[in-house]
């Protein structure tokens, strides 16, 4: 097993005070700290590297263009697609289920039925009900239970041969549950829906294997797993990004341009116009050779007992109430302590030095589901120890006392 204590040296932030204590940062499902070599692979880049990609002969272009599609491959092979031709880069998993969502604009009619579910961050709800609203498909939804997962058998119920799309998360955000998307996906696929799963709260906790999951669509974004922000990775299978039609167009996304057609470029490029994120792209590969480096399973297997941890230790705590509690799920806990409201607990914490989000977390229909205006959601990374937990235990003990 891999010293997690030392990995923490690996990341500046973790030394900084906050309110005069020592940071203790369980936010990371909204955003992860970034290592030295992340930093540093975005500060040699503007140092020693800085041009434009793709669009030129010199040395810097040449080099730059060579790391950018080094970093593709790096994807490729992590994500186990077949080709770089089904990795594009965006800004961010919002920006990813958007440019799907707008692939389907032009092959959808009123009739047809998309299904979400209601786990779903607002980010893979939102793009899909403007999609229905501008193509007159029906929005269909997947129901969650008290556990926090999602109810398989109304999902098989809600599927017709009039399903074009089905679009679900791998991990709730707002909960940690883990879908079991392999199931979601095969049943799409009897019925010939294509599938999106939004994989941002997945991929920093555990093995992804789009080729053995057979899904359609699969994005993510690097500053989830320690990489910097405005970089999402887009896995699409070849086959069907190249039907679908671009999103923005501009330079780069181009074969020939006229003033009476414009044809377009091969993938990748088609969903590549403008000038990319190059340092932040580089040094998202960076920061995936890191996680790859520590290990995913010893991620996992760490991050599951420091999971198993907090959960003890937060239901001794009275009046404790968690949600979603089922047995498949990773690095999150959300909760609430009596009827104090989260805001107030958050903001005493803060205080402390405890980082945590609180509120709806992007996720309404799950708030309304529990009947509450949002919960605190404490989320791990590996560089997280059981000696935060025990300080954030003390800190909510001290607000509880406080707010009472
Ligand atoms: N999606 C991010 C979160 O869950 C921002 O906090």
């Amino acid at each position: 097993m891999k010293d997690f204590e030392l990995i923490r040296k690996d990341f500046p932030i973790l030394e900084a005070k906050v309110n005069g204590h020592h940071l203790i940062y369980l936010d990371n499902a909204a955003t992860s700290q970034t290592p030295n070599c992340v930093i540093d692979s975005i500060s040699d880049y503007y140092k020693n590297l800085n041009s434009n990609i793709h669009r030129g002969v010199h040395f810097l272009s040449q080099k730059a263009t060579e790391k950018y599609e080094n970093t593709r491959k790096k994807f490729k092979d992590h994500l186990n697609a077949n080709s770089t031709k089904e990795i594009i880069f965006t800004s961010g998993t919002t920006h990813s289920i958007n440019l799907i969502a707008n692939g389907f604009i032009n092959s959808l009619k009123p009739g047809d039925e998309i299904i979400v579910s209601q786990l779903e961050h607002h980010s893979n709800i939102v793009p899909w009900q403007m999609l229905s609203e501008k193509t007159g498909a029906k929005m269909k939804v997947i129901p969650m239970n008290n556990l926090g997962e999602l109810d398989i058998k109304i999902y098989e119920k809600l599927l017709s041969n009039k399903t074009k799309v089905v679009f679900v998360n791998h991990v709730s955000n707002a909960l940690g549950t883990v879908n079991p998307i392999k199931k979601i996906i095969e049943k799409a696929h009897r019925y010939d829906a294509k599938v999106l799963i939004d994989g941002a709260q997945a991929v920093p906790h555990f093995h992804v294997d789009v080729t053995e999951l057979d899904v359609d669509f699969y994005v993510c974004s690097a500053h989830k797993f320690c990489g910097p922000t405005g970089v999402g990775i887009l896995y699409g299978k070849q086959r069907i990004l190249e039907e679908l039609p671009p999103y923005q167009g501009g330079g780069e996304m181009i074969d020939e341009v006229t003033f009476e057609k414009t044809t377009y470029a091969d993938l990748p490029n088609k969903f590549e116009p403008g000038t990319p994120n190059i340092a932040g792209v580089i040094a998202s590969g960076v920061a995936l050779d890191y996680i790859n480096d520590i290990g995913l399973d010893n991620i996992k297997k760490y991050e599951d007992k420091l999971l198993a941890y907090a959960t003890k230790k937060l239901k001794e705590i009275n009046g404790v109430k968690i949600y979603g509690e089922s047995e498949n799920k990773t690095s999150v806990i959300s909760f609430n302590i009596g009827d104090i409201h989260p805001y107030d607990i958050g903001s005493v914490i803060d205080n402390m030095g405890v980082a945590v989000r609180t509120g709806h977390h992007c996720a309404q229909p799950i708030m309304d589901y529990f009947k509450i205006p949002g919960t605190i959601r404490i989320s791990f990374c590996f560089y997280n120890n059981f000696e935060e937990i025990d300080i954030l235990i003390d800190s909510l003990k001290k607000a509880v006392r406080m707010l009472s």
